[in-house]
């Protein structure tokens, strides 16, 4: 390859790295566990090689995961990554790995990933200090406030709020603190955390990156030195994703601008439509010029990504009933497949939080969070204007 860095297009469709023997178009999937050696001496060198040689699944030193990796890392315009099982499974690793002098977690974040601060990381010893969204600008004034790491997640889960990765990287830099991004909701294609300054890139693997609703994986993304931190938890928590998973992850990869793309045009479509409808009190999508964030989306963004959440006039029983009435919309958690889903945030991703805490954060009874998917866009709105009317 032309040392020019190729682009992300080409990147998710081509493995740079490995072998594809007898001339296959698609690389092998080594679904094995262990690696022999011609003898002892050779085995002995590749485990002292680090993951070098394969040797060892677990150790994630299998060519199908290492290439895999590869390609994520070039995605992110990152030195390295490393997969793991889930995207829980990459939060645990990172959390535990960098968390030892606490972390500091701006704005909204996946409920999973609250649980696992606010509760289970505490009985290891591992604090999180919680600061919310319209805290910022007050965080950034302050130059006293140490912690080891700093986590946001921006597009945010369900307000879609925005975060200026590269305004509270640069303060967390001058403090001596590492930044991690959680990038699910905008992908690689719509937002590229690394080149604006932060340490590590997390995702769920199993959203947009798999993009079909049909694999568990998580992925971190970041310099090498970062990340030979991480990299022994997760062989001793053994967190690596399965060969066979990361071979699937890796076709998903091959077509995930062009679906990312089309979740933007469809979202985009949904919200500008919702935005005017009578029955919809107020949208939250980083592509409306309205949205309070938009400039700062526009900013670092290149695409607005699938993800919506609109409020609907009428209480909660109305709300179900509405979300009950869709036919396209499949009812069910998670994001980033090629089919619509709705959920019911107050209910579910964020049935932790109080009254009030929810009042405040305007995720109430009536807030519907919709994951746009790959479906022709009038037969999504033709869907959402029948549950209005029905
Ligand atoms: C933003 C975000 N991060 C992390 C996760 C956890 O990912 P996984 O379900 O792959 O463990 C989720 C799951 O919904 C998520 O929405």
């Amino acid at each position: 390859m032309p040392n020019k860095q190729p682009s992300l297009e080409t990147i998710a469709i081509h493995l740079f790295e490995n072998p594809k023997p007898f001339g296959a178009v698609r690389p092998p999937l080594y679904d094995t566990t262990t690696f022999s050696f011609k003898d002892i001496q050779s085995l002995n060198d590749a485990i002292g090689s680090g993951n070098t040689h394969p040797f060892y699944t677990r150790y994630g030193s299998n060519p199908g995961i290492l290439a895999t990796e590869k390609k994520l890392a070039k995605l992110d315009h990152a030195d390295d990554a490393l997969l793991f099982s889930a995207g829980m499974a990459a939060l645990s690793a990172l959390f535990i790995a960098h968390g030892k002098n606490g972390i500091l977690c701006i704005g909204e974040v996946y409920g999973g990933t609250h649980t696992l601060l606010a509760q289970q990381l505490t009985s290891l010893g591992i604090s999180s200090h919680f600061m919310q969204y319209d805290q910022i600008p007050e965080l950034i004034s302050q130059s006293c406030i140490k912690y080891g790491l700093v986590f946001f997640e921006t597009p945010a889960n369900p307000t879609l709020n925005i975060i200026d990765i590269s305004t509270i990287t640069s303060w967390a830099h001058q403090q001596g603190m590492l930044v991690a991004v959680d990038n699910t909701f905008a992908s690689p294609i719509n937002q590229q955390p690394i080149k604006l300054g932060v340490d590590l890139c997390v995702q769920s693997a199993t959203k947009y990156l798999g993009g079909h609703s049909d694999l568990t994986a998580g992925v971190i993304t970041g310099n090498k030195p970062v990340l030979d931190i991480i990299r022994p938890w997760r062989t001793s928590l053994g967190q690596i994703c399965s060969p066979a998973t990361a071979h699937l992850l890796d076709r998903s990869l091959a077509t995930l601008p062009l679906r990312v793309a089309c979740h933007n045009d469809n979202a985009m479509a949904i919200a500008s439509w919702l935005e005017s409808h009578p029955q919809v009190i107020r949208v939250n999508y980083p592509g409306l010029p309205n949205f309070p964030d938009h400039a700062i989306a526009k900013k670092q963004m290149t695409g607005f990504g699938g993800m919506l959440s609109f409020e609907i006039k009428g209480n909660g029983k109305d709300t179900i009933q509405f979300i009950n009435n869709l036919n396209l919309f499949s009812r069910a958690p998670s994001l980033g497949g090629v089919e619509s889903l709705v959920s019911q945030p107050s209910k579910t991703s964020h049935r932790h939080l109080t009254f009030e805490e929810k009042k405040k954060k305007r995720i109430q009874d009536n807030l519907i969070r919709l994951s746009i998917g790959l479906e022709n866009h009038q037969d999504l709105l033709d869907d959402l204007e029948l549950a209005f009317n029905l």
